[in-house]
């Protein structure tokens, strides 16, 4: 059992209503009663309908929540249907999913992402950014490549300091129910603390999130990799009882 801060991160994606505060108001309840819950931090990550409303009713400050994505210009611009990292900020958003691979098919370039993420820090967000490949691209034996890409077109040294964590998602776990080979997951997440290292010339290692299928039974294995810093739970986290069963089920 390890010391250091674990993070469950919950992306909701496009889920929820009002009535969905009963989800968090169930999770908060289970954390006041579990022991050792400093070495463990939530954060949900909800539609930005929902931030405010839970924000207000939660009264709690053992669940932070987040945002899932943000214009590039950080305050109030002619952008129809867009919301900015400033406006996020002050409806009560703490943390932000940035450069999710959902997102990369509808356009958004690595290009975007960086200007997304400098709005975002600007703003004082913690930045989830998300790396992962494709099937094809693992296929092709072009995991690392395309890792290296997206940190290095995507982040920069002036801005990598605290707020950003990563977050390996490859595309093809992502709602299939498959998670990477125990040694291929170890790897890939030495590959990425150490390659950032070297990209931005640093001895601090970024924190790296594990998203892609985390649920109550595949959190066992993941449980056992030393090196993943968190999860970043997708559709197990729209229901209160499958998140809690990932986090209860953690180094079980
Ligand atoms: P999943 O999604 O947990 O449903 O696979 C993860 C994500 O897309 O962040």
């Amino acid at each position: 059992m390890t010391n250091k801060l674990k993070y469950f991160i919950g992306n909701w994606k496009m889920f929820g209503d009002f009535s969905s505060f009963k989800i968090i108001y169930k999770i908060n309840q289970y954390i006041y009663k579990e022991k050792n819950f400093n070495k463990k931090k939530i954060v949900l990550c909800v539609p930005n309908t929902l931030i405010h409303f839970f924000q207000k009713k939660l009264k709690s400050k053992l669940i932070s929540l987040g945002a899932q994505n943000c214009h590039y210009h950080e305050t109030y611009g002619p952008f129809t249907g867009s919301v900015s990292a400033s406006m996020l900020k002050k409806i009560g958003a703490e943390y932000i999913i940035l450069g999710h691979s959902e997102n990369r098919l509808e356009g958004e370039t690595n290009q975007i992402k960086k200007k997304k993420i400098i709005s975002a820090l600007n703003q004082k967000l913690h930045v989830i950014f998300c790396i992962g490949e494709t099937y094809k691209e693992k296929s092709k034996g072009k995991t690392f490549s395309i890792l290296r890409k997206q940190i290095k077109s995507s982040l920069n040294k002036k801005f990598i300091k605290n707020k950003i964590i990563l977050a390996y998602e490859p595309v093809w776990s992502i709602g299939t129910n498959k998670i990477p080979k125990k040694s291929v997951l170890q790897n890939t997440i030495k590959f990425i603390k150490k390659d950032f290292r070297k990209i931005f010339k640093t001895n601090k290692s970024p924190k790296v999130l594990y998203g892609g299928s985390v649920n109550h039974q595949s959190i066992g294995l993941l449980s056992s990799i030393s090196e993943i810093d968190g999860f970043l739970i997708g559709s197990a986290s729209q229901s209160a009882k499958k998140f809690i069963d990932i986090v209860k089920n953690y180094y079980k």
